[in-house]
């Protein structure tokens, strides 16, 4: 096939897949290292409003991004995949689209309960907390949350891992196809 016509993801969605790997990559870390600051400090204050902010911004993102690839659909694998490769890949790609919806409900469902506010960027002025301060369902949700956030881990190496097999074992046009 030529080159010039070469099939790949629209452009929204190759822009947003990047994107979203970044600011999730971003959201990660400022949860991760927000014990560089003390409790209670401005620093942990603002890495804490980050992560909050990357999350919701991704679950925004991931709406807009499921309704360009419902208009778009996804290119064809040249050579294709076999029955098992195509279905492991769709379940993979489903279960990273519902984490970046399920992840940021639990999160808001966690600060909420657990009556940290969630701040307008660069203000004092906090979204309504829709659910009540409840220590014990903050516990719950937050171990939840925390728990499916490790385990992506997994599934997003698996995905990364997948990539650079295609690319580099298979030889197939998968990665180019989202570059
Ligand atoms: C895709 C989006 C998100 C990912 C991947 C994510 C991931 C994580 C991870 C890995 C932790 C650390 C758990 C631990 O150290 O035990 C965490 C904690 C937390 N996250 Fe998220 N999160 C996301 C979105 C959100 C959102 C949108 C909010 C709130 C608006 C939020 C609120 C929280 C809270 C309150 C904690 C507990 C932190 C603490 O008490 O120190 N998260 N998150
Ligand atoms: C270095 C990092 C990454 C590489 C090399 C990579 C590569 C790719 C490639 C090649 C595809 C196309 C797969 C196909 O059509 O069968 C893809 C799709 C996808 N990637 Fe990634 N990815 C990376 C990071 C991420 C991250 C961090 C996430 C989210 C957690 C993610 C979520 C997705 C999703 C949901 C799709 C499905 C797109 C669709 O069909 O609508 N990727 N990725």
């Amino acid at each position: 096939m030529n080159a010039m016509v070469r099939p790949r993801y629209a452009p929204a969605l190759r822009r947003l897949h990047w994107l979203m790997a970044l600011l999730l990559l971003v959201t990660y870390v400022l949860i991760e290292q927000r014990g560089l600051f003390p409790r209670g400090s401005a620093g942990r204050a603002a890495m804490m409003q980050g992560h909050f902010w990357g999350g919701i911004a991704l679950f925004v993102l991931a709406w807009w991004r499921l309704a360009s690839r419902k208009r778009n659909g996804a290119p064809p694998i040249t050579p294709p995949l076999g029955w098992f490769s195509a279905t492991v890949a769709k379940t993979v790609h489903v279960l990273l689209y519902a984490f970046f919806i399920v992840m940021p409900v639990l999160g808001i469902m966690t600060a909420w309960s657990d009556d940290k506010q969630v701040l307008v960027p660069f203000t004092s002025i906090a979204l309504p907390a829709l659910l009540p301060a409840d220590k014990a369902l903050a516990h719950s949700l937050e171990d939840l949350h925390g728990a499916i956030g490790t385990a992506f881990y997994w599934v997003i190496g698996l995905h990364i891992l997948a990539a650079l097999w295609h690319h580099r074992i298979r030889r197939d046009d998968t990665l180019k196809r989202m570059l």
